[in-house]
């Protein structure tokens, strides 16, 4: 059966340990300027229904570090289900490519694309998950921590797609998790649902609260993200009012441990969700965490591939 990755829950947790080990090794090769061309001759599709800079940036370059090639095919290039059915879409793309990469607005539709694909179909950000962020999150946490099992993270803000990917990548690999979201912007019952199964098999600690301050209490890891994702602009307005107390900020971080990083997916909206001196200061590890988005997709890639 062709392996795809729409979820983190896609994963087990020695799957999810061996993309980051490859990880490692592919961005120390780099480093070092060994080649690695371990995708020689294979080509990557990638359909764009929302726009991006690291993922694609990422995508593309690591294909070509990798010996081969990547097609941007933007929102008017295919328009996916309009001019053309989902299925259909797969069956093409399939003929010619050997792994697509989708970044959707609907979860739905990647799990038909996949359906109908013959290649492996990775999930590059949907409206319910972000799986290639959380790969790299964990790559990040484990470069700067020594290891995941045990520690402890804050999500702080919405309950958003990379917040649902984290629920459950982290879960899987036995980091703790506190998520801070005001009431009517919690994760999905489903993912938390998921979360605690996976926790209860790997020894992490879920905790979902309306206190931004008891989340980074002792939390090794602070996370946040826009208060406003990609396609709910119209809801700007009142999601600025509900996020407003949930600001990452140099008080907050005075409740997690002294040796405590921050992370933020990008883009950050400064001064909302994260403020300047945060996000610049010395507990930012975000352009190390944007620079795994590459190494972490590469080892995928490969994992997928070979
Ligand atoms: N974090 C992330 O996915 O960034 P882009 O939206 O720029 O790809
Ligand atoms: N939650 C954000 C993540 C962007 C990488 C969005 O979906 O827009």
């Amino acid at each position: 059966m062709v392996k795809h990755l729409l979820s983190m829950q896609d994963l087990s947790s020695s799957e999810i340990k061996a993309i980051l080990d490859e990880a490692a090794g592919l961005k120390e090769k780099l480093q070092k300027r060994e080649s690695h061309e371990l995708l020689k001759g294979k080509t990557l599709g990638m359909i764009f229904e929302k726009p991006s800079l690291r993922t694609r940036v990422t995508f593309e370059t690591g294909m070509t570090q990798l010996g081969g090639h990547a097609i941007y095919l933007a929102p008017a290039d295919i328009q996916l289900g309009e001019r053309e059915s989902v299925p259909d879409v797969a069956r093409n793309l399939s003929r010619w490519v050997d792994v697509v990469m989708a970044r959707l607005f609907k979860h739905d539709i990647i799990v038909e694309l996949a359906r109908y694909s013959s290649v492996p179909v990775i999930n590059g950000l949907t409206n319910l998950h972000h799986p290639c962020q959380t790969l790299s999150d964990l790559l990040t946490i484990r470069e700067h921590k020594g290891k995941l099992n045990g520690l402890k993270i804050a999500w702080i803000g919405d309950g958003n797609n990379v917040c649902n990917s984290l629920l459950l990548g982290c879960t899987l690999v036995g980091t703790n998790i506190s998520v801070a979201c005001p009431r009517g912007y919690e994760p999905p019952a489903d993912i938390v649902n998921q979360a605690r199964a996976n926790a209860k098999k790997s020894g992490a600690k879920v905790e979902l609260t309306t206190d931004p301050k008891k989340a980074v209490d002792g939390a090794d890891v602070i996370y946040t993200d826009v208060w406003v994702s990609m396609g709910q602009e119209k809801e700007a307005r009142e999601r600025m009012k509900a996020f407003k107390d949930y600001q990452v900020n140099a008080q907050l971080l005075k409740g997690a441990k002294p040796d405590s990083i921050v992370m933020h997916c990008l883009p950050a909206h400064r001064g909302q969700e994260i403020t300047d001196d945060v996000i610049d200061g010395p507990h930012s590890v975000v352009w190390n965490q944007a620079e795994n988005r590459m190494h972490a997709q590469k080892a995928l890639l490969v994992s997928l591939l070979t």
